[in-house]
């Protein structure tokens, strides 16, 4: 044996797992908690017909993404491998390795030219979380250069947060991505409730609640709002890319997959239903003080406006308390997006120390530089790429992803081999509703009803 494939063997005998339930259940919370639940759920509802979209996002949560979710777990607690092997040893024939092969790295090139746009917006968050603190400190020129779009600015901060991001990949799977994910999930929640109820106790906040609340039926059947509810829960859930599956990868094997799946769709809607009660009563108490909360296309702000505009002076009008709404609020989405870029780095990562023989550190430098290199050619020519990136990963390839791996788990490979994974933590398995439904559901529904939407997405 070369000492390389001896230095790979001894690599992935050392490969790291979740000590607990909890940090599974906190890390993978966290990747599917991000800007996509905090910024692009209320805007997405406000936008689709308020209580209706919230209703079919839950329906297509439930009904679509967590069994994809469950596809992702499966595979990734039996192969323990990363996306592209994981798909090579559940492939029994040659060409099905190869599709397996040509799946696995698309999966890993999207998750990182996914991170490559959020670090970019994520790098926005850091510099407004900076802005009370140099404002207060009376830096006004500083505070001036924080809040303005420049080239520069936007350059350090993404390469700051990827560096934040990079740090807590290096430390590994339980030193890392567990302990941080254990520090930051409760922090975030404590900030998004201690916030949905300051701003719900003011003036206009309940005009925002009723947006939101009440159901626009009419809509319900519009493949616009259908379009919108999945792609939102696949960006949500972090599917396709192969996230869940390295995390899956972690797992230990006593843990019962099928409910754990179900606890982290169900933290990561609630807190996609909680966000919109911060940000549309949010829009409302601005428009209470003066501020204009409606786009020139007369429809509710809801873009990068929005978060960086509306809301900063909704902030800056109330006094000193707004300062700390202000902080605790960017905090927020800072920690939001730092737990979910790690999940996005342990993709390739992990497919570099397990593929190529590599520490941990140094692919986590590596992918974070080439990583770094992509985000730096979208914020140089932010205008033309960077709609155009967010479409092609998000909306197209992570839906066609899902669907893939759909099919890879109930079609490539075998059902009694599913069965035995799951069962070495939830023995009655068999007997149990979730085994009577699934397999059938996301061999024949599952692929089928993405493929339409996508079909619907395409056709434009
Ligand atoms: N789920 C994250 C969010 O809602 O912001 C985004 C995300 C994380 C997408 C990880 C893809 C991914 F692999």
């Amino acid at each position: 044996m070369s000492a390389a494939s001896e230095r790979t063997m001894s690599m992935s005998s050392q490969r790291g797992v979740f000590s607990s339930k909890t940090g599974f259940i906190l890390a993978a919370s966290g990747s599917a908690v991000g800007l996509g639940n905090i910024w692009g759920f209320p805007t997405n509802a406000a936008e689709n017909g308020g209580g209706a979209f919230v209703l079919m996002y839950f329906v297509l949560a439930f009904c679509l993404a967590y069994p994809a979710l469950m596809a992702e777990l499966i595979i990734g607690r039996h192969t323990k491998a990363n996306m592209v092997h994981a798909l090579q040893i559940i492939s029994p024939g040659r060409t099905s390795k190869i599709f397996g092969t040509l799946t696995g790295g698309y999966g890993i090139l999207v998750a990182s030219l996914i991170l490559s746009f959020y670090s970019i917006v994520a790098g926005w968050m850091l510099a407004y979380l900076l802005e009370p603190l140099t404002t207060l400190a009376g830096l006004d020129d500083l505070s001036d250069w924080l809040t303005g779009n420049s080239i520069a600015r936007n350059l350090l901060f993404t390469g700051l947060f990827l560096v934040l991001t990079c740090s807590v990949i290096a430390a590994g799977v339980e030193h890392g991505i567990e302990k941080w994910s254990c520090r930051l999930m409760p922090a975030l929640l404590l900030m998004l409730a201690g916030l949905i109820v300051y701003v719900l106790m003011q003036p206009g906040a309940i005009t925002g609640l009723k947006l939101y609340l009440i159901p626009d039926f009419s809509q319900l059947g519009d493949p616009k709002l259908i379009i919108s509810a999945l792609g939102q829960a696949f960006f949500s859930l972090s599917l396709g890319v192969g996230t869940m599956l390295i995390y899956g990868s972690y797992l230990r094997p006593e843990e019962n997959l099928p409910a754990m799946g179900a606890i982290v769709t169900l933290v990561d809607s609630s807190v996609a239903f909680l966000a919109g009660l911060l940000v549309l009563p949010a829009l409302f108490v601005a428009q209470q003080q003066g501020l204009n909360i409606y786009s020139e296309s007369g429809s509710l702000m809801a873009g990068p406006d929005l978060i960086f505009q509306t809301l900063p002076a909704l902030f800056a009008g109330m006094g000193k308390v707004g300062t700390l709404i202000a902080l605790v609020f960017f905090a927020l989405m800072s920690i939001a997006a730092l737990t979910s870029s790690i999940s996005m780095l342990e993709v390739p990562v992990s497919f570099t120390i397990e593929n190529h023989a590599t520490r941990r550190r140094s692919a986590t430098w590596l992918a974070g530089i080439a990583i770094f290199a992509v985000s730096a050619v979208i914020v140089v020519n932010f205008t033309a790429l960077f709609g155009l990136v967010v479409t092609l990963t998000t909306e197209y390839s992570q839906p066609l992803l899902g669907l893939l791996l759909c099919v890879f788990a109930t079609w490539v490979w075998h059902r009694d081999m599913i069965l035995e994974e799951i069962r070495s933590g939830h023995p009655e398995v068999e007997y149990s509703l979730f085994w009577k439904i699934w397999p059938g559901y996301a061999k024949y529904c599952c692929p089928l009803l993405i493929a339409l939407v996508l079909s619907q997405s395409l056709s434009g």
